[in-house]
């Protein structure tokens, strides 16, 4: 799939696409036929055990990407430019094209919407498409927090702005996270560009999940919007409890795994 070709999901039927962080999940992921994966900065606080998505660097989020890249050579690559690594239309450009050029992303996310308009704009006039995000942004916590948006018909109006400023820009796609269904799937209708739904129901062209919630490896702590769709964390304690119970009965290594 090319960035030309996601468009075409418009209106079509909801495409799943996940975010990994690492060479052995984006693999997975490409093999289970997911066209488009995110190398989120949750890698903050989904990998690296951090309280908020604010710790991310460029340089942690191009080691990542880079791996994410090796593992699914066929999927689109989308790189989250991490926090304060936008704030002006220069650092913009160099790092988003770090994105592209060190790691080999097709593109770059970024939060915001009226107010990174003309980031988006820059970034799309040197050849590097942007998928924006508006709704609820997690960079934006220490002065936001976490609240849903679009609950007022104040706030569905200013994400309907937001959303009109990214399209307008140029951006090819946009998240909309942490917003009311019903708002989401109205300004979803709105526009020309594949909306991503994350907490804003299934009114969207398309749905994020982070992969460690899907498999459940978060050991519990899944957020409400998200789904677990397996076990994965107590099945791999089962097979680390079977392996130390082997190797404290010598079974492991047995003559089938020794020379
Ligand atoms: O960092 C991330 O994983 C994200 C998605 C949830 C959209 O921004």
């Amino acid at each position: 799939m090319s960035i030309r070709t996601f468009r075409n999901c418009k209106g079509g039927e909801p495409l799943g696409l996940v975010t990994a962080y690492d060479y052995i999940t984006a693999r997975i992921a490409q093999r289970a036929g997911v066209p488009l994966v995110l190398v989120g900065d949750s890698l903050s606080t989904t990998a690296l055990g951090h309280a908020t998505t604010l710790p991310a660097t460029m340089d942690m989020m191009i080691h990542h990407a880079e791996a994410v890249r090796r593992g699914a050579p066929e999927c689109l690559v989308v790189g989250d430019m991490p926090f304060l690594s936008y704030s002006t239309v220069p650092d913009a450009l160099a790092n988003a094209g770090r994105f592209l050029r060190e790691a080999g992303c097709d593109a770059v996310k970024i939060e915001g919407g009226r107010n990174r308009a003309d980031t988006i704009r820059a970034l799309v006039a040197e050849g590097i498409p942007v998928q924006a995000h508006i709704g609820l942004q997690p960079q934006s916590v220490k002065s936001t927090g976490y609240a849903v948006r679009g609950r007022t018909p104040e706030d569905a109006d200013a994400l309907a702005r937001d959303l009109e400023a990214v399209a307008a820009a140029g951006a090819f796609s946009v998240v909309l996270e942490g917003v009311v269904a019903d708002v989401a799937a109205r300004l979803s209708a709105s526009t020309d560009i594949p909306t991503i739904g994350v907490g804003a129901g299934s009114g969207c062209d398309a749905q994020y999940l982070v992969l460690a919630d899907l498999l459940g490896l978060g050991e519990g702590r899944v957020p409400k919007f998200a789904k677990a769709y397996a076990n994965l964390a107590d099945e791999a304690v089962r097979a680390i409890e079977a392996y130390r119970a082997d190797v404290a009965a010598r079974a492991f290594p047995d003559p089938d795994h020794s020379y």
